[in-house]
């Protein structure tokens, strides 16, 4: 029996637990009330409402455009399903960076609007105020290094990170000061496995890997890409375990068909 299948809830206090014992962290994105609940029945550890709800739910080419408003109306749908999983909902671009009195007020808002467990923030040490202000609170942080969405104007590409030791070294002290502030949790985003082995050994807290490696203490994938709902994003680090967009497509494919040819409904399906 897993230690979070245990738990009636996973908590902070759970994940570390985890990390102790060797269990590794199940992590996937979802971002409204079905797939939560499937999901959180499936005995899932952590959900996260991640901003990539842009892309997938949205059609957003980055994760930039989505508000808060958008990201509070996400995690609360999320929230409703969910009775076993901590949610934790990514605070979108523009919300925290610049500022750590707003930081604080849409982590807040976040917390009291959608009834989620955490959030998450990209960045080290760049964001670290915003970081502490937040944790001052009382809210759970999770942190995000290595390929971070929010900053792809700067990056120009969704290339491995931190190739180089210059960049390599500053993840590696961005992970440290994350954890000695009090992140609970950091996610580390297509970087090489070597070194994502080597952060998630020397820090105390979880690391979460996605494209970084099984040295991980944890993996996350987002929800749509690891069901198949589209074939249009095929990272080497996404593992399909399903063809879900294929299988709708002949779902609607033979509804249509049976419309058209009367069949449907039919004297059973009918008052
Ligand atoms: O937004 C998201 O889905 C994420 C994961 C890819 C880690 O941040």
């Amino acid at each position: 029996m897993y230690l979070s299948h245990n738990a009636s809830l996973v908590t902070t206090h759970v994940l570390q637990e985890m990390k102790n014992k060797g269990e590794k962290i199940a992590m996937l994105t979802a971002y409204d009330y079905t797939m939560a609940k499937i999901l959180d029945q499936s005995n899932i550890d952590i959900i996260l409402v991640g901003d990539s709800a842009s892309n997938v739910m949205a059609g957003h080419k980055t994760t930039l455009p989505i508000t808060l408003d958008e990201m509070i109306m996400y995690g609360s749908a999320v929230v409703r399903a969910v009775s076993h999983a901590m949610v934790v909902v990514d605070m979108p671009f523009g919300t925290y960076q610049g500022n750590s009195k707003i930081a604080l007020e849409s982590a807040i808002r976040i917390m009291k609007e959608t009834g989620a467990n955490a959030v998450k923030l990209e960045g080290g040490r760049e964001i670290i105020e915003s970081v502490e202000r937040i944790l001052c609170t009382g809210i759970p942080v999770m942190g995000h290094l290595g390929l971070t969405p929010q900053s792809i104007n700067k990056f120009g590409t969704y290339v491995v990170r931190a190739r180089d030791e210059y960049e390599a070294n500053k993840l590696r002290e961005d992970a440290v000061l994350l954890q000695e502030k009090g992140v609970f949790s950091i996610v580390l985003e297509k970087i090489p496995a070597a070194l994502a082995t080597e952060v998630s050994q020397s820090l105390r807290i979880p690391t979460i890997g996605i494209g970084a490696g099984h040295g991980c203490d944890g993996q996350v994938l987002v929800l749509q890409d690891m069901l198949g709902l589209s074939n249009d994003f095929s990272p080497r680090f996404l593992r399909r375990y399903n063809n879900l967009y294929t299988s709708i497509k002949d779902s609607v494919h033979a509804y249509i068909n049976d419309v058209k040819e009367v069949t449907f409904p039919n004297e059973s399906e009918q008052y």
